[in-house]
């Protein structure tokens, strides 16, 4: 089976296939209709959220991080972080929080990828890669999606174009001793972030990659456990090596007033920032921190649902609480998943934080959800 579809595509009848996705894409939501056990959220749809969190977390990495504790306190961002007692590049940052979320072992894979890579470790490792990275154009934000044979498991697979958007880019690879390439410009496709989710639903049948009839959805709560565990990554990843890092070596502390006093954003503005700038792409998926304990108020619980979700989390911890809501002509899909005390400077912070409602939070404790909601049709 993984055979019939490697071979066209190897041979180079790479439109056709794209096409058949393409038709594919256009005709699975009435699909899913017909076969409700297939309700679910088509993959590209999926990956578009997954690689919108990504690369919001790491523009505002990037941005807020990096560039501007680099001019107002000369914070030093280098490949050598963890010698230098520095920050760690953006790329690195996506690295570290990839692999975090890769290990979970819940199915979802993201990589960083070039053609010309700095680091060996971020080449493509299949034709089918290498052909996905060929195929990115500078024109387009649409990623170059196929599908293959994983473990006994249909896989969809997306590399979405990474774009040298601004001159440091450009200029930090083209004069890397390592880098294989020396003439990347402004505009360039610099590599890919690919984008993997396994279809466990999806039949191993002759038929189907066939296109017809076939449905290639993602079920949302599984598209929810996805966006969650890159979420906590991304968070886990800039508590554990930006904040405390900075903060043992004496150079900067996460404050909240991060951005008048020169200082990191806290944890929950570092992922409420990421909401904010994921909300841009305008696909429909959002996701906060609520508390029945808020310390901003803000943070609430909105309605009656975000209520019910917020105590069902703290007695049955272990699943997301699910739900639908409709929304002007939009059913959406919404998860809340516990959030919970790690580390003793969550309790510490909370608290003794003047505006915090609770003051007895103890290591372990709820301390409230993440919520994260999406259409369920477009
Ligand atoms: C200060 C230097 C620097 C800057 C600025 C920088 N990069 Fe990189 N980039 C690196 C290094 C070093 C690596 C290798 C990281 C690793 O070890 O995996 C890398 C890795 C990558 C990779 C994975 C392939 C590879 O080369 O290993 C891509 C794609 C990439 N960068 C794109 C970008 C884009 C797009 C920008 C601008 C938005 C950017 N980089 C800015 C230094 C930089
Ligand atoms: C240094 C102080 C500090 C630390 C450490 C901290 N928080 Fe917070 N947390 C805050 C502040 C301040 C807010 C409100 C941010 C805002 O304005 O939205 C917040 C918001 C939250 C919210 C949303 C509800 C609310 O209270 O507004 C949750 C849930 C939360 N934090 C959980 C955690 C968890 C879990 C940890 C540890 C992994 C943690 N916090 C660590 C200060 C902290």
């Amino acid at each position: 089976m993984g055979k019939r579809i490697n071979k066209p595509l190897l041979s180079g009848v790479v439109a056709a296939f794209l096409f058949a996705f393409a038709i594919f894409f256009l005709t699975s939501s009435t699909s899913a209709q017909q076969n409700p056990t297939m309700d679910g959220i088509p993959a590209k749809v999926a990956t578009d959220y997954i690689h919108s969190v990504v690369t919001a977390s790491r523009e505002f990495y990037a941005k807020q991080i990096v560039g501007r504790l680099g001019k107002s306190i000369s914070l030093k961002a280098s490949e050598n972080w963890e010698q230098e007692n520095a920050l760690p590049l953006p790329a690195q940052f996506l690295k570290l929080s990839a692999k975090n979320s890769n290990d979970l072992g819940i199915g979802l894979k993201i990589r960083l990828l070039s053609l010309n890579p700095i680091n060996k470790e971020n080449s493509p490792v299949t034709d089918l890669e290498t052909l996905g990275l060929r195929g990115l154009s500078k024109s387009s934000t649409e990623p170059f999606t196929w599908m293959v044979q994983r473990q006994g498991m249909w896989t969809f697979q997306a590399i979405y174009p990474d774009v040298a958007s601004s001159e440091s880019c450009v200029s930090c690879h083209n004069t890397h001793p390592k880098s294989p390439k020396k003439d990347f410009q402004l505009g360039d496709v610099m590599g890919g972030i690919l984008i993997n989710v396994p279809l466990s639903n999806v039949p191993l049948t002759e038929k189907g990659i066939s296109g017809e009839g076939e449905v290639f959805m993602v079920p949302p709560q599984i598209v929810s456990d996805y966006v969650h565990a890159t979420l906590d990554s991304d968070r886990h990843v800039y508590t554990e090596y930006i904040v405390k890092r900075m903060k043992a070596a004496g150079i900067v502390e996460a404050k909240e007033s991060w951005l008048d006093e020169n200082a990191l954003p806290l944890p929950a503005q570092f992922l409420l920032n990421t909401g904010l700038a994921a909300r841009r792409n305008k696909l429909g998926l959002n996701f906060r921190l609520i508390s029945l304990w808020p310390i901003s108020f803000n943070n609430s619980a909105a309605n009656e649902f975000e209520r019910n979700a917020l105590v069902s989390v703290a007695v049955n911890p272990l699943r997301p609480y699910l739900g639908k809501t409709k929304r002007g002509r939009n059913t959406y899909f919404q998860a809340i998943y516990p959030d919970f005390a790690v580390s003793q400077a969550c309790v510490d912070c909370h608290n003794s934080h003047p505006k915090s409602p609770k003051k007895d939070f103890q290591l372990d404790d709820l301390m409230g959800g993440m919520v994260i909601s999406f259409p369920m049709k477009k």
